[in-house]
């Protein structure tokens, strides 16, 4: 038997059974259903503090004056994003937010924007190994296994580049906001909220400095992208799978790097 040979088999067998050099095979991929994806959208939601809250901007003769000072003209119907602290207090898919009345997101939505939430899956440790930038030859991702090639670090956590983010679930809820009945005055709302965000203590409605309130997201229609589509469901939930999702059955389900070693092709543990 020929070096190559041998070494071909041996590399075969001892490679196949230990890291997945390539995709998912077709016969053991299954697509997620929309109501997987939304488990696993609420799980996100959940455990997710930050969302990006996107509103458009009125128009120049909106009927309420105050959602139009300081800002120049001509903005209507401009997209806007930015980043919000989110809270799934509510327990129902529709996020909690603190509204301080003054932030521009607050005044569009005060002057009738709906309002998107824009949400992503950040593992909290890097892959084991990553997804290889070049197409290699067999004998190439045998020399990279036996030299320890793209294996990351669980120090190198810091860098946001870990990790194939194109790969990972995303979302976006749409709807509009909505004041809590009660909410400004209920001290469990406002416990639940700053055990999420210590800092938010600071302008908790009543406090001395900025006019907020607590406002929640009122999910109508619910986007998903839950990586890349040959193993991933894409597309719009219906929103009786999110709102019918119970905290049991998203705390069953895990996402991808909330445990150490994961490997960033295969999507484990969660279905
Ligand atoms: C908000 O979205 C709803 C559809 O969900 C639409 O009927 C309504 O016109 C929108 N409002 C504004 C101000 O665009």
């Amino acid at each position: 038997m020929k070096l190559s040979t041998l070494l071909a088999s041996w590399a075969t067998a001892s490679l196949a059974a230990t890291i997945p050099l390539s995709p998912q095979t077709a016969a053991t991929r299954r697509i997620p259903t929309s109501y997987e994806s939304a488990v696993l959208g609420r799980r996100i939601l959940a455990l997710t503090p930050l969302g990006t809250l996107s509103t458009v901007f009125p128009d120049d003769h909106a009927p309420n004056p105050s959602t139009r000072e300081n800002r120049p003209a001509g903005l209507a119907g401009m997209p806007h994003g930015l980043m919000e602290y989110l809270s799934d207090c509510g327990g129902d898919g529709n996020p909690t937010i603190l509204a301080i009345s003054i932030e521009t997101s607050f005044k569009n939505a005060a002057a009738g924007s709906n309002v998107s939430a824009s949400l992503q899956w950040t593992p909290p440790h890097p892959p084991a190994k990553r997804i290889q930038s070049e197409a290699k030859s067999w004998v190439g991702r045998a020399w990279d296994y036996l030299v320890g090639a793209g294996e990351v670090n669980d120090e190198e956590i810091a860098d946001p580049s870990t990790y194939s983010a194109a790969n990972l679930p995303r979302f976006s809820l749409l709807g509009y906001i909505e004041q809590i009945e009660g909410g400004d005055e209920s001290k469990e709302l406002a416990k639940c909220f700053v055990d999420t965000h210590p800092d938010a203590k600071y302008w908790l409605p009543g406090n001395r400095i900025h006019e907020s309130h607590f406002v929640r997201l009122v999910v109508t229609q619910i986007y998903w992208i839950g990586g890349f589509g040959d193993r991933a469901f894409i597309g719009w939930i219906p929103l009786e799978e999110w709102t019918k999702v119970t905290k049991a059955e998203w705390e069953a389900v895990s996402l991808p790097g909330e445990k150490k070693g994961w490997k960033e092709w295969k999507f484990e543990g969660d279905l």
